[in-house]
């Protein structure tokens, strides 16, 4: 593993003011102090992320308090004669990058340095799941008798999906068709014909008590790298969006797959942006331009500590994980893939990381081929393994799937790959917001992620790449920002990252992006990690006790998402009918039909966890569910 960089200052904006940060424990410690019975400040609080001018009155209001009184003090412009202000203490961690676009030196990353805003830590184990929790029970080996459940189709019976010819809820058009709102009583579409039972036998027996207690043991917070004490129900409270109600109920947000809440903290750092530091980056000589980009490149800072990159050099600022694939697929690919080589998949990709190496290997004359998995949905190694050879070009695969929830052997599979002389694409959309990522550990030569999975805006992500692999791909778009110099007859290209970020880029969320990685990095991803693994375990546990229930996906090594069937009914439907329970997950196929299918399935219902779910959530959507079987007072549609 090579360290980072010597962080040495910008030669012509060490930053100006250095961060008070017991100033700021200070701070910490008389909010708290003012707070009735050990309250915990409003969410997101956040002030590692805040801006010290946004805390400095707050600061300058405490006894003893030194004051930081934001400096203008000049910033010479190597570029131009003029000196140019800039706030300094403004933004304490932050180099001032505006008028040096070029990235000549690293900007300082100083190790960060962890804020005390609550009281020690101690190790605090993250309960089990109470001892009363029901026996588990084999999955796919345990077929529901139906009769023996008199009424559980109650309600299920009342609607008919009226133009499903694959037949029964997982039937091959089951996602084609119309869902509407349907009750046998109201809608003259629906026939009191029971729903088929869906297909899903068993393709192997196994014991699931077995998946169940692999989730469960060593269940401690051991990392307490974070500086919260872990408490879901109060990371909950830093997100004002679950405070809302839907359909009359708290919501319950399982759909983290898709997409995370965002934390007070993002939303504030947006606002805080666009009130004072909005301006074009890399380009001006003026104060919100140094301002902005000062920003932007902090948050490329952050991503790099995040995942523990060499460089910010590595770290290109793209849209979300599918343009951080399409960038390398079209990037890299181009040049160095041709006829007759070999793109590796595996089974288990989301469409985003099969689609484009599709589209390579037709303008290529490549060939795609695919690393099957086992029924739990495991990746094969051996059978990986006998893919790989001379002709492998690279591989591509998930660290989590999206669909499954299995966690790849990442660094087996980059070891494999880099035998054979293949690159390593890992798509981290599912594994960043789970797992603690380290991309030198890990190996890979690129690593894709979403900002709007981790906490952060939409339409922000980012590609790592090996600083090797980075410098000898041509761009892949032309623009601005991008060139070193043009004439009508050549241009020059920048280094990366510049090279590969065409146009302005999005400023405003990148900035969110370096907030959210603040919060996460002062909960720790080891604790979250942990939070999530031991509620993986408890929501395995409680599903298997719904009748009829099937999980799609029980691999030993999961993270974050718990995919299953319901007997008799279509995913859409029992999507639709927990949203009127205020309880959000995905229903559908999750952009991953091709491990769908293997599992004879079009569609499966998927909650997904984040690091705010409670067992207070799982019990809600198992209670749900478990109404809805046996029709008791959960409405279909
Ligand atoms: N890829 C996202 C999901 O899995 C949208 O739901």
């Amino acid at each position: 593993m090579s360290t980072p960089e010597p962080s040495a200052p910008h030669p012509a904006s060490a930053p100006l003011g250095a961060p008070d940060v017991d100033a700021i424990a200070r701070l910490a410690n008389a909010l708290f102090s003012a707070l009735p019975n050990g309250a915990v400040p409003e969410p997101g609080a956040a002030l590692g992320s805040a801006p010290l001018f946004a805390v400095e009155p707050l600061l300058n209001a405490i006894p003893g308090t030194p004051p930081l009184t934001p400096s203008l003090k000049p910033n010479h412009n190597p570029g131009s004669a003029s000196p140019i202000p800039t706030i300094g203490a403004a933004r304490p961690s932050a180099p001032v990058f505006a008028l040096d676009p070029k990235l000549a030196a690293e900007p300082p990353h100083p190790a960060a340095a962890p804020l005390d805003l609550t009281v020690p830590l101690e190790a605090t184990p993250v309960a089990l799941p109470s001892a009363s929790a029901p026996a588990v029970q084999p999955a796919f080996a345990r077929e529901t008798d139906l009769a023996a459940l008199p009424g559980r189709l109650g309600e299920v019976r009342s609607f008919v999906p009226p133009d499903v010819a694959g037949g029964g809820p997982f039937g091959a058009n089951a996602a084609a068709a119309a869902a509407p709102l349907y009750f046998l009583a109201d809608n003259p579409l629906a026939r009191p014909t029971p729903v088929a039972a869906p297909s899903l036998a068993p393709r192997e027996a196994f014991d699931l008590a077995g998946l169940a207690a692999q989730h469960r043991p060593e269940v401690h917070v051991l990392d307490l790298s974070g500086t919260r004490p872990f408490d879901a129900h109060l990371f909950k409270r830093d997100f004002p969006i679950l405070q809302e109600t839907v359909n009359g109920r708290p919501l319950v947000w399982l759909d983290n797959g898709a997409t995370t809440q965002k934390p007070r903290c993002v939303i504030d750092r947006l606002v805080q942006f666009y009130t004072h530091e909005n301006s074009n980056i890399h380009r001006a000589a003026h104060t919100l331009a140094a301002r902005s980009t000062d920003a932007y490149e902090a948050a490329r800072d952050k991503v790099r500590g995040f995942i523990n990159a060499p460089s910010v050099k590595d770290i290109v600022f793209v849209r979300g994980a599918t343009e951080a694939i399409n960038l390398v697929a079209q990037a890299w690919g181009r040049r160095n893939v041709g006829e007759g080589d070999e793109i590796v998949v595996s089974h288990l990709e989301h469409h985003a990381n099969i689609v484009p190496w599709q589209q390579l290997a037709a303008e290529t004359g490549a060939r795609l081929r695919v690393a099957p998995v086992d029924d739990h949905g495991q990746i094969l190694l051996d059978e990986y393994e006998k893919l790989l050879g001379p002709k492998t070009r690279i591989v591509a695969f998930t660290q989590v799937s999206n669909a499954l929830g299995t966690v790849t052997p990442v660094a087996e599979m980059t070891a494999l790959a880099h035998r054979a002389g293949a690159k390593v694409l890992v798509d981290g959309a599912q594994g960043i917001c789970h797992l603690p990522v380290d991309v030198q550990a890990l190996d890979v030569d690129f690593y894709a992620f979403s900002g709007h999975k981790m906490f952060a805006p939409t339409g922000i992500g980012v590609l790592y790449g090996k600083a090797d692999v980075l410098e000898a791909m041509p761009p892949w778009q032309g623009g601005g920002n991008m060139i070193a110099d043009v004439t009508f007859e050549k241009t020059v290209f920048q280094g990366p990252p510049d090279r590969f970020e065409a146009g302005t880029g999005n400023i405003a969320d990148a900035v969110g992006l370096g907030a959210a990685i603040d919060y996460l990095s002062r909960i720790g991803m080891a604790n979250i990690a942990a939070h999530e693994h031991e509620l993986l375990a408890y929501g395995t546990e409680q599903l298997l006790t719904v009748p009829g229930l099937k999980l799609i996906g029980t691999a030993r090594d999961k993270a974050g998402i718990l995919s299953f069937g319901l007997d008799g009914c279509r995913s859409e439907d029992v999507g639709k009918a927990l949203d009127r329970e205020g309880i959000a997950v995905r229903a559908g196929h999750h952009c991953a039909q091709p491990i769908l299918r293997r599992f004879g399935l079009e569609t499966t219902v998927r909650p997904s966890l984040a690091l705010y779910n409670t067992h207070d959530d799982i019990d809600a959507l198992v209670d749900a569910l478990r109404r809805l079987q046996t029709g008791r007072g959960v409405k279909w549609g």
